[in-house]
């Protein structure tokens, strides 16, 4: 089995290398179209969709039988399908309004889940060139070099990264924004040395795996914005668990990660929960 899962991460990389260049050419030729356009969406979502095209087109031809679950697919009504069978979860393009501000902090997402459990991640920004991958057992890369998540285990030296999240609006109205501020306000009543945004949940979590931040918590993401990345933390040494402190559940639509169990804890204590229908 292992052999066989090496052949399927193997062949995503090349895909996903394939992927980066359509994306940056994309980032690098549609200035006027996109500066003009702000409101007009068109332009990345042929982008996003021609993606994850290609990499559901390329890995469905290879390997027979895999699911997948990409964020445009689901966009366009495909059910999340989340059984045994090796399944892809994809985001071709996470950080969107990065990519449509012309900000260069995106990253194509593709991790890997056989029986459910997460197997393999790969985060790739093809306008930095940076690739992060992971396998269960293999440890954490950044363009083939090990990468460690921070020993940090108190609040009063942590950077944490966070969004406000401005999308959980939707489900929770003006409520929301008492609560993501509310919960900031606590970990800088806590201490914490700042707050960084990076604006694509993938790049947060990358940043906590290589220890450049030491946690990242975020209420009303996507399977597809966190499966790949949660296996780069994970093998860097640091720990991915629900915001509570409960076992991580990559179709709970939330997310918390850090160096450490304890900083975890800590900042776990400074958030009020809140909970989403589970999307699969
Ligand atoms: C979004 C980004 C963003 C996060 C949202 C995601 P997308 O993904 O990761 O940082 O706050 O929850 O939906 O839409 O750019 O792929």
């Amino acid at each position: 089995i292992h052999e066989e899962e090496q052949v399927f991460v193997d062949y995503a990389l090349q895909l996903v290398k394939k992927a980066g260049t359509l994306v940056r050419t994309a980032f690098d030729s549609a200035e006027s179209k996109v500066e003009t356009k702000l409101s007009n969406t068109d332009l990345v979502t042929e982008t996003d969709q021609a993606v994850e095209k290609l990499l559901i087109a390329g890995l469905s031809e290879r390997f027979k039988g895999h699911r997948f679950i990409g964020e445009e697919s689901v966009a366009g009504g495909a059910k999340i399908e989340w059984t045994d069978a090796p399944t892809w979860i994809i985001d071709p393009i996470d950080g969107t309004t990065n990519f449509v501000h012309r900000i260069p902090m995106i990253a194509i997402c593709v991790g890997l889940a056989i029986k459910k459990q997460l197997r393999a991640g790969i985060v790739f920004n093809p306008i930095t060139n940076e690739l992060y991958m992971a396998q269960v057992g293999k440890g954490a890369f950044k363009n083939g070099f090990p990468i460690h998540a921070s020993k940090n285990q108190l609040l009063t030296k942590a950077v944490l990264c966070q969004s406000l999240g401005l999308h959980n609006r939707v489900q929770f109205g003006d409520r929301w924004l008492d609560i993501a501020q509310g919960n900031m306000r606590n970990q800088v009543l806590a201490g914490v040395r700042g707050h960084r945004s990076f604006g694509s949940a993938a790049i947060n979590m990358v940043m906590v795996a290589q220890g450049s931040c030491d946690g990242y918590v975020e209420y009303g993401i996507h399977a597809w914005d966190v499966a790949a990345p949660a296996v780069i933390v994970l093998e860097a040494g640091g720990v991915v668990t629900d915001p509570t402190g409960a076992p991580f559940d990559v179709m709970s639509r939330k997310v918390l990660c850090a160096g450490t169990p304890e900083l975890g804890k800590d900042l776990s204590a400074c958030l009020t929960h809140v909970d989403f229908e589970p999307e699969a």
